[in-house]
């Protein structure tokens, strides 16, 4: 059997004396997409910031394709292909939509041919219609397309994405979405962490729930109706 994306293997993260994630232990296999949802501090965040490296597990271990990124850098885990965009998009207003997208290229790995920007352009094309505008300019739903295909521009092989939908209107939340099944039909395998519970059930393959730095359940798409399922999960701690 090929070897998993990425695996969590019995992950344990600390800051001081808080344990934000412990014991934690996932797959996510090559072109799929699984969820991590759970209440506010239940440790998402930091499970894909110890993915991405920019904290390191104090015990457990983190595979990328079988080999251990456990103590690497976040500059080396994005030459092997990952890219996180953060909870927050982190876009930087006063600069334009392409000078945004520019960053992108600063991590990840160095392609040749081609414009780098057109897989931002082709997912997102009013980016390319206000390229030139300066960011802060752009709605809160087109800040998060920036800030995804920010994360695109580097051809990730894995995009982990923390709380895309956050903060945007209803339309701009289905629009995240439909990008997140276009990501995933280019064979982006997707690790997606949302407040929206029951719209990352719907679109995930498995969905894990995560309570107190602790995998409490694994839903699958059919749970997506089941709110109560969810909830009681959400109430486990
Ligand atoms: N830099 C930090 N220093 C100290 N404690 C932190 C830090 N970041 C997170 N924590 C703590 O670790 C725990 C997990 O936080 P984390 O941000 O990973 O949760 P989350 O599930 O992403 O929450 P939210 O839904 O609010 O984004 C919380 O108790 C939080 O207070
Ligand atoms: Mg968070």
């Amino acid at each position: 059997m090929a070897e998993p994306a990425v695996e969590l293997e019995s992950v344990e993260v600390r800051y001081g004396a808080v344990a934000a994630v412990r014991g934690l232990s996932l797959r996510v296999g090559e072109g799929e997409i699984v969820g991590l949802i759970g209440p506010n501090g239940a440790g998402k965040s930091t499970t894909l910031n110890a993915i991405m490296g920019v904290v390191h597990p104090h015990a457990g271990d983190i595979r990328l394709r079988g080999s251990s990124i456990r103590k690497r850098s976040p500059e080396s885990i994005a030459r092997r292909g990952l890219a996180l965009v953060p909870e927050g998009r982190r876009i930087f207003a006063e600069f334009t939509v392409e000078e945004n997208l520019r960053l992108g290229l600063a991590s990840g790995r160095k392609r040749n041919g081609g414009n780098p920007l057109d897989r931002a352009y082709e997912l997102f094309p009013v980016l390319r219609d206000f390229r030139r505008r300066p960011a802060g300019a752009l709605s809160g739903g087109q800040q998060q397309q920036l800030a995804i295909g920010r994360a695109l521009v580097s051809e990730p092989e894995v995009l982990l994405l923390d709380e895309p939908s956050l903060g945007l209107a209803p339309l701009a939340v289905e629009s995240v979405f439909e990008a997140l099944r276009g990501i995933r039909e280019h064979g982006v395998t997707i690790l997606l962490v949302e407040q929206r519970a029951l719209h990352a059930v719907a679109l995930a393959d498995r969905t894990h729930v995560l309570v107190g730095g602790e995998l409490r359940l694994t839903l699958n798409r059919t749970d997506a109706g089941d709110t109560d399922k969810i909830v009681s999960a959400y109430l486990s701690s």
